[in-house]
Parts: C-alpha cells; sequence; structure tokens
C-alpha cells in the first residue's frame, strides 16, 4: 500500500478514514492489524481485498493493482459472512465447484471437523449461535485455499476457550501451508501470538503509529520473559494511541 488515504462521503460531509498508509506486506507474513474501534481497520481490509477504491493511493499484489474481489485472496467479514441459503456443509463447499465430488465432500468433512461443527453439515446458519457462525466462516475461507487471508476479528464472538482452540489452529495451518494472513483484532494478546508484525493505527483518520514485530518463533512461550516484553511494548503503544 502506497499513500493509500480513504474519504467517506456521509450526507455530503465528507469523513476521512484512513491518512497516507504505507505498508508492505511479505509473502507468508502474518499481521495484525490493531486500533481503536472506528479508526478504518474493517475499511483496511476491504481496500486490500479490492471491496472498496481509495481515494487516493495506490494497492498492488504482486506488482498488480487491486481492481476488485478476487478468489485468490478471501475476506472474512466482521459482520456478514454465511450464506444463510445454504447449509453449513454448502457454504463450506461454495468455492469448490471445480473439485471433484469426492475431492468436495473430502474438503467439506475435513473443515468441518477443524471447527468443530460436526453434526451440524445440514444446519442452516440461522440455527447456529454466533460463534458457530464465525467457525463456519473460517472454515469457509480456508476451504478454497486462498493465497492471502483477510480476516476481521474472525473469532471475536467465541468464548475464550474456543478462541484459544481457533487460534492454535490458525497457527498450525498457516504454518502448515503458508498463506499471507492479514489478522483484524482488538485482543492484544492475540496479536503477540499469532503475529510477525503487529501494526498499530490511530484513531480516526487512521495512521501507522507503530509497528511492532514479533521476533519470537512458534510455538510461543506465553510467560517467556521475551514475549512479556512485548506484550508490554505493545500494550504502552497502544494504551497511547488510544489516548489521543
Ligand atoms: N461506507 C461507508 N460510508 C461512510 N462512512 C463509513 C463507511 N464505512 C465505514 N465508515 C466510517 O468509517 C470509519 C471507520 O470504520 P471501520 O468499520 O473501518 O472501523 P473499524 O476500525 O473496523 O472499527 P471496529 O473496530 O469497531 O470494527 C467509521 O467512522 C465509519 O462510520
Ligand atoms: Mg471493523
Amino acid at each position: 500500500m502506497e499513500h493509500v488515504s480513504m474519504v467517506f462521503d456521509r450526507d455530503g460531509k465528507s469523513v476521512p478514514v484512513l491518512d497516507d498508509i504505507n505498508l508492505d506486506v511479505s509473502e507468508e507474513e502474518f499481521i495484525c492489524l490493531v486500533g481503536p474501534s472506528g479508526c478504518g481497520k474493517s475499511t483496511l481490509l476491504n481496500l486490500m481485498g479490492g471491496f472498496l477504491s481509495p481515494t487516493s493511493g495506490s494497492i498492488t499484489i504482486d506488482g498488480e493493482a487491486v481492481h476488485g474481489p478476487d478468489p485468490r485472496r478471501i475476506l472474512v467479514f466482521q459482520e456478514r459472512g454465511v450464506f444463510p441459503w445454504l447449509t453449513v456443509a454448502g457454504n463450506i463447499g461454495f468455492g469448490l465447484s471445480k473439485l471433484s465430488r469426492a475431492e468436495r465432500e473430502e474438503r467439506i468433512t475435513h473443515y468441518v471437523q477443524l471447527v468443530r461443527l460436526q453434526g451440524f453439515e445440514q444446519t442452516y446458519p440461522s440455527d447456529l449461535s454466533g460463534g458457530m457462525k464465525q467457525r463456519l466462516q473460517v472454515a469457509r475461507a480456508l476451504a478454497v485455499n486462498p493465497d492471502i487471508l483477510y480476516l476481521d476479528e474472525p473469532f471475536g464472538a467465541l468464548d475464550s476457550v474456543t478462541r484459544l482452540i481457533m487460534r492454535g489452529e490458525l497457527l498450525r495451518i498457516w504454518q502448515a501451508e503458508r498463506r499471507t494472513i492479514i489478522f483484524v483484532t482488538h485482543d492484544i494478546d492475540e496479536a503477540v501470538q499469532l503475529a510477525d508484525r503487529v501494526v498499530v493505527l490511530s484513531s480516526r483518520p487512521a495512521k501507522i503509529e507503530n509497528i511492532l514485530t514479533i521476533d519470537i518463533p512458534h510455538p510461543r512461550n506465553i510467560s517467556s520473559r521475551r514475549y512479556l516484553e512485548l506484550r508490554d511494548d505493545l500494550l504502552s503503544k497502544i494504551g497511547l494511541a488510544y489516548t489521543v
């Protein structure tokens, strides 16, 4: 992203949301985006995913400008994300029409198990809890095997145990299959446990305030000295961001 700015028009008034965002993400990198509510994190993901166009600046992937959504890159939205007219199995299998029937069934079974929705394969989203819907969204995104995953607070509605399990699963998948992941979270521990780099945004209009490199190999020992140092460092950076 080079000099990316975004200004929305709301009832004739311009609302600046992102201000001169510059960020280079490497292939296979895990980036966490944090920042105060309403600062522009979801907007930034929507821009990267091609669902919105920036007011100014450019976004390129492998040297190619982003023009619109692309099946090689999947965005898991903060809200709205599952197709209500499809069952759990139908949602996970949605992007898999190119596979043979047997391969598709196998992939669906794998991801249903991964997100622990066994027994709900034929259930419609209206009969799932909020957390189950979130897990379904993540499964659907992973099942199509994208190069880049944009995840907007994907575990926000989960209880803390399920959240820990999903975090571990995401790390396992990321390590095994090496995707590029851009992950929005409000959870500092989540950021320090997952990210290669944590990008701290200021309040709206968001600028990049800090980028913190988490130089701890996985699996991370969350009581190690280095972990606690980095966590404190991030907290103080965010504390400042939140009070400005
Ligand atoms: N389509 C739109 N038109 C006008 N304003 C918008 C639009 N989308 C978002 N905004 C405004 O842009 C700002 C940033 O919104 P955004 O959803 O990106 O924030 P966020 O950082 O994801 O917040 P949260 O942490 O609460 O999810 C908000 O003030 C919001 O009202
Ligand atoms: Mg958001």
